[in-house]
């Protein structure tokens, strides 16, 4: 391991050779200065690593959040003013909505402090430092040893290092494992727990195109919504108050207002999630051939049936808005992995790398590791279909059965640890009952039961059909039809119905736990896990942990096959920056996108009355009075998105589009159609992030809603024009636009002198 780990660094010092095209990359925030600097410089950026990342002074990373653990976020004022996007804090607009106060249909802009909108339960995390414990954490750990032994001896040494570390009041420590556990890094990080909602535009803005225009450019989305991190009296973390005080950051970004041009460095600097780059081909075409199409096909019927509904009644609509993007939007990002995967031939890449990286290295054992891969997806195929089916039929779209999970753990509580568990179990349960009776519509439910069980029945081996599908009643050679079974469970529980569900749940523990074991969702839901863990999850667990052990030894070969090449670790949610430019593409034969669509294209796509593509009075009204303010382009016309090789996944939404010298001038949400499948094999022709104009932002925020107020928390620049202001402190304090030209010109003659 220390070999791995002493090529890895030995190598940071020395010249690499470019994996791929600038723009690939998810690169950790503290290796920057050995990796990334000078290719950044060279690309067009004007900062440092250190202006980056730094724990010795204040530096970009402090103006960067991780927002709830899903999504990521950024200050843009001094008064701890959250920008994030739209579909990150759809939940908590959407919590604050009902059909007389529709805040996903209006938007909403607090009028002052006192009327922003706290959110229980939503966070604000800060990283304050990144270490790397690889050497504690892998000491005493040898080749060949069995997974086990290695997988005890790495606990006790996470213990050792949680041990060693003394963290403030307030502080909690992570340690992480990359390169597939070839290395660990610890996270020292601080978690603010009042984050309130300032202002969403209305959907129609926030989510314009919707589900049509998801994963789609060119793209017309003002996917934007801010928020603010409030403080205790020290400004340290503190619980909702309402004496919290705004917090005050160490380094917040101002926004630029110059825009950006083709070939403009950018860099994205956020929390991405999960991406499988180093996947052996074999792993790859088992996605793209089995587990994906699966997935699309159940997530389709559900959606099919709930859309229906959604159309035909608002109320619905509102309920379900959340959770029908939720489950639209990786439905679509597969069928658009699927596509990307076979146009840019990524099996055909990959059968390549591993030809190269076992010729490069004959004595490697490269070509055993592969052999056993092809062994190992072999034997997890059937297995890892199963569990898909489970998790999205069982777990994620029925409903009804995915609340019996927490109804489970409470019956667990009572039988195992007594009343007193049991009690304290049922009062965390409240808040997501009450949510989930809040928008749940059991007739919907019930007919997305009777189509997802006959999906499971139909294409899984019986052995995996819990006892009530398997019933002859309802499931014979010829034909499956579960509408039967659904009534049975959705008339006779009482989960389908919040007050009966709260009758029982307010008797005393044994007599509530006695009702519940006869209930027939309860027990379907027990059936169906205890099928799940008999027939399912041990043989998927046995051949995942084989291939994983496999990934990591496969990354070690890569990594010493190729000594002089940099390799960036998988995202696992930790902060990363990457860096590109602003670029169109070719989508298609003989078709070029630009890369920045403006006002006029939301016009082109508007629809009167349209469910995806209306456009309110107001916006209508701004566009024809070309009433821009200092918001346009200098064609004079209001950009609206924009995009660029930024190498980015999920997780990645809201993460903040940087220029050359540290301002915002772009928030990241989504990717092109084309590259969705950059998670599994990244492709610079055609890979690019999608990112909102940040003066599409302040057009809304200003022209829009008339929160100026807002505006003028914010610090606004004009990093082009007035390149020799840089450095000036008091210039910037100012906000330029409202300067007259002369007053300009004698700052800048002044900026001068002082330079001199
Ligand atoms: N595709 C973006 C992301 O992956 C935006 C999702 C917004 N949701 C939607 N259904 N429109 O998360
Ligand atoms: N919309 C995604 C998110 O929620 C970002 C887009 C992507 O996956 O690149 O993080």
């Amino acid at each position: 391991m220390t070999t791995l780990r002493s090529t890895l660094f030995s190598a940071l010092f020395t010249c690499f050779t470019v994996m791929a095209f600038a723009g690939e990359g998810m690169w950790l925030p503290q290796l920057l200065k050995a990796l990334n600097e000078g290719e950044m410089q060279t690309m067009g950026m004007k900062m440092t690593a250190e202006d980056i990342y730094s724990i010795n002074q204040s530096s970009l990373k402090d103006a960067i959040v991780h927002f709830g653990g899903f999504c990521t976020s950024e200050l843009i004022s001094d008064q701890g003013l959250l920008l994030t996007n739209h579909h990150c804090g759809y939940g908590q607009i959407q919590s604050h909505s009902s059909v007389d106060n529709n805040l996903l249909k209006n938007g909403f802009w607090a009028a002052t402090k006192n009327d922003e909108l706290s959110n229980p339960g939503l966070f604000a995390r800060f990283i304050d430092r990144i270490d790397d414990v690889s050497d504690k954490a892998l000491a005493g750990v040898a080749d060949n040893m069995s997974d086990s032994e290695r997988q005890s001896i790495i606990d006790k040494n996470l213990e050792g290092i949680k041990g060693s570390y003394t963290l403030g009041d307030f502080q909690d420590l992570q340690i992480r494992p990359f390169y597939h556990g070839n290395q660990y890094f610890a996270f020292v990080t601080t978690t603010y727990n009042d984050v309130r909602l300032v202002g969403a535009p209305p959907e129609s803005i926030g989510k314009f195109g919707s589900d049509t225009d998801n994963w789609v450019f060119p793209r017309h989305t003002g996917d934007f919504a801010l928020f603010r991190i409030y403080a205790g009296p020290n400004n340290e973390p503190a619980e909702y108050s309402e004496n919290n005080k705004p917090y005050v950051p160490k380094h917040f970004l101002p926004i630029s207002l110059d825009g950006v041009a083709e070939n403009d460095f950018t860099l994205v600097f956020g929390f991405p999630g999960r991406t499988n780059q180093y996947l052996p081909g074999v792993a790859v075409k088992q996605t793209m051939d089995v587990l994906n199409p699966a997935k699309i096909n159940i997530r389709d019927t559900a959606l099919k049936i709930i859309d229906q509904y959604m159309r035909a009644d608002e109320a619905v609509r509102i309920q379900y808005a959340s959770k029908f993007a939720r489950v639209a939007n990786y439905w679509k990002k597969w069928i658009g992995e699927n596509q990307g995967l076979k146009t840019t031939n990524a099996l055909g890449r990959k059968q390549k790398f591993e030809d190269k990286l076992v010729r490069a290295n004959a004595d490697s054992n490269a070509a055993s590791i592969l052999k056993d891969f092809d062994s190992a997806y072999g034997s997890i195929e059937e297995s890892a279909l199963a569990r898909d089916y489970y998790q999205e039929v069982a777990i994620r779209n029925i409903e009804l059965l995915n609340m019996q999970r927490y109804i489970r753990a409470l019956v667990k509580r009572y039988d195992n640890n007594g009343e007193e568990e049991y009690n304290a179990y049922k009062q965390r349960l409240s808040g997501f009952l009450d949510n989930f009776y809040k928008n749940y519509r059991p007739n919907i439910d019930q007919e997305v039961f009777v189509a997802l069980t006959q999906l499971y029945a139909e294409k899984l081996d019986k052995k995996y059909l819990p006892k009530s599908l398997n019933d002859s009643k309802y499931s014979t050679k010829s034909k499956t039809d579960y509408s039967d079974l659904a009534r049975l469970v959705y008339e006779n529980s009482v989960f389908t119905d919040k007050e009966k569900a709260m009758k029982v749940l307010a008797m005393n523990a044994a007599e509530a736990v006695a009702k519940i074991k006869t209930d027939p969702a309860y027990l379907l839901g027990v059936e169906w896990e205890k099928t799940y863990n008999e027939k399912i999850s041990g043989p998927y667990n046995g051949q995942k942990s084989i291939i994983d052990s496999l990934q990591r030894i496969y990354m070690q070969s890569i990594i010493e096959t190729f000594p002089n090449q940099r390799f960036y670790p998988d995202a696992n949610s930790t902060m990363r920056v990457t860096y590109g430019q602003v670029k169109g593409y070719n989508p298609k034969d003989a078709v070029y996108y630009t890369p920045v669509t403006y006002l006029d294209g939301v016009m082109e796509k508007y629809v009167p009355g349209d469910y995806e593509f209306d456009v309110t009075p107001k916006l209508l009204e701004l566009y024809e009075n070309k009433d821009y303010g200092q918001y346009a382009d200098t064609n004079g016309k209001v950009p609206v998105c924009f995009i660029g090789t930024n190498h980015t996944t999920g997780g990645n939404s809201g993460s903040p589009a940087i220029d050359a010298y540290g301002n915002l001038v772009g928030l990241n949400f989504d990717r092109v159609w084309e590259g969705t499948m950059s998670d599994i094999n990244y492709d610079p022709s055609i890979c690019r992030n999608i990112m909102v104009d940040a003066r599409y932002i302040l057009f809304i925020v200003d022209k829009y809603a008339g929160a100026t107020h807002l505006i003028d928390e914010m610090k606004l620049v004009h990093p082009k024009k007035d390149i020799d202001w840089q450095g000036v402190d008091e210039v910037e304090q100012v906000k330029p636009e409202k300067l007259s030209r002369k007053m300009k010109r004698k700052m800048r003659r002044e900026a001068k002198k002082n330079k001199k």
